[in-house]
């Protein structure tokens, strides 16, 4: 007899993944019988138009067959040429074989100069795991914070449900801190209290707490007091930080910058409180997302429990290696001065520059619809807007038909979570601005007709 679903775990069957859910199946269906659509459900620049970005593909081709380098060297700037070589020195056995569980040495010596250059802190080498996207090292975190089904970990809401899908999966609890949507999705130490209560009344031990900044769905960035406030709070319930950090070249507001946990942690000279922070090449203006390169970094962990990580990476050996280069390029872009600098910087600006468009035309063409509220989309690369329905209607139900009126595919925001009551959907900034302008125009439609 072959396997049936009531052999799979419950644990298994409760996982929800809302970004890839049955919205998009439909959206892929319709697509297969000639209907047009506008993907705005998941973040993958590229599968929207986003180019790559030059140096890091030729580093990447030259890495993968070093033939290039001697038979092709006319085709490739002479600091792209050097940098390869210089890089499958390090990585010494080739894109073709296993590297050490870490990863490779050399590129996890770049990860840290790069941390030390961006926050003016120290940062090691050997503090750094390289990984399949961030998404797998974020696995690896939850998997070693939830050893029980009482153990519980504060996640944002809304949130990324590789959060909530996660805890599910490894049958943790999770603890929901709501964002405050009328502040533009502020952090306030009030609700992060009422929520560590709220899950003690219940008998939940909370472990961790989880940040996404720049958010995701919410756009939002924080700022160097929230972060502290944080640090503060999670010395103060014993938690471990999980800073998810993977949005930090998406800020689009003069006002904002990022600011990373490591930054504060270290200027304030907190010891006691154990931080995971994750990167990766999937999103900023790389939006390598099927590269599967991130990396996380640790501080404040003992080394027995470092051993423990190691240990969880060894059983996948290594991460693959051409994720490890897209990391290295991530954090070693070329220099001015360098051959390749001004085509990097010209590819680079013009992509942020799309960016940063298209997140005020998005929000600000939402926020002309009656019946819809969208805050600032100030990072990331999402606006998620809150929605009037009829009595008695889902979100999901509003994002199925909106799908089948106009082509338009969003994700609805129970997937991400929200308050009671309140209704939204998420949506990417990623298509080019003309589609984002039609995007705007057919939801403006379609909004008035299914009030
Ligand atoms: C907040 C957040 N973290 C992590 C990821 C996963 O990134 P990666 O492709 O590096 O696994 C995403 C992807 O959308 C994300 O939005």
């Amino acid at each position: 007899m072959t396997m049936q679903l009531k052999d799979l775990g419950k644990a298994v069957l409760e996982t929800q993944y809302a970004v890839r859910g049955p919205i998009v199946a439909k959206a892929q269906d319709m697509e297969r019988e000639g209907r047009e659509i506008i993907y705005c459900n998941i973040g993958n620049p590229q599968a929207l138009e986003q180019k790559p970005l030059t140096y890091l593909r030729q580093t990447l081709a030259l890495c993968q067959y070093p033939e290039l380098i001697q038979q092709a060297a006319h085709l490739f700037p002479a600091d792209v040429l050097e940098n390869s070589q210089r890089l499958l020195v390090g990585i010494e056995h080739g894109m073709g074989a296993y590297s050490d569980s870490k990863g490779v040495h050399f590129i996890r010596e770049a990860v840290a100069e790069f941390i030390h250059e961006r926050d003016g802190i120290p940062a090691h080498p050997e503090s750094i795991f390289l990984s399949d996207g961030a998404s797998r090292a974020v696995q690896t975190v939850l998997r070693m914070l939830i050893s029980g089904p009482h153990d519980g970990i504060m996640t944002p809401v809304p949130q990324y449900p590789l959060y909530s899908a996660t805890i599910t999966l490894y049958d943790g609890k999770q603890i929901n801190y709501y964002l405050d949507e009328a502040h533009n999705w502020k952090l306030s130490k009030a609700m992060l209290e009422e929520s560590i209560y709220e899950a003690r009344r219940f008998g939940v031990k909370p472990k961790a707490i989880c940040v996404i900044n720049p958010g995701n769905p919410t756009g939002s960035v924080l700022d160097y007091d929230n972060i502290a406030m944080i640090i503060d709070f999670a010395r103060e319930h014993k938690l471990t930080i999980v800073a998810d950090e993977v949005y930090q070249d998406n800020i689009y507001l003069p006002t904002d910058k990022f600011v990373s946990f490591a930054k504060v942690m270290v200027e304030r000279g907190v010891t006691d409180v154990s931080l995971f922070s994750f990167h990766s090449c999937s999103k900023g203006y790389f939006g390598e997302c099927g590269q599967r390169g991130g990396y996380m970094e640790i501080r404040n962990l003992p080394k027995d429990v470092i051993a423990q990580i190691t240990k969880l990476q060894s059983v996948g050996l290594c991460s693959n290696l051409t994720g490890q280069v897209a990391v290295y390029c991530v954090v070693r872009p070329p220099k001015p001065g360098q051959p390749s600098y001004d085509l990097y910087v010209a590819e680079r600006d013009h992509i942020l520059n799309g960016l940063k468009t298209r997140a005020r035309v998005l929000a600000e063409g939402l926020n002309a619809i009656p019946g819809i509220e969208c805050n600032v989309v100030a990072g990331s690369m999402y606006a998620f807007p809150k929605i009037d329905l009829p009595e008695g209607r889902t979100d999901e139900e509003y994002a199925l038909a909106l799908l089948e009126a106009t082509g338009i595919c969003v994700v609805p925001g129970t997937g991400f979570g929200q308050i009671p009551g309140t209704a939204h959907f998420r949506t990417t900034i990623l298509p080019p601005t003309e589609k984002i302008k039609m995007v705007v125009d057919r939801l403006a439609g379609f909004h008035v007709n299914y009030r």
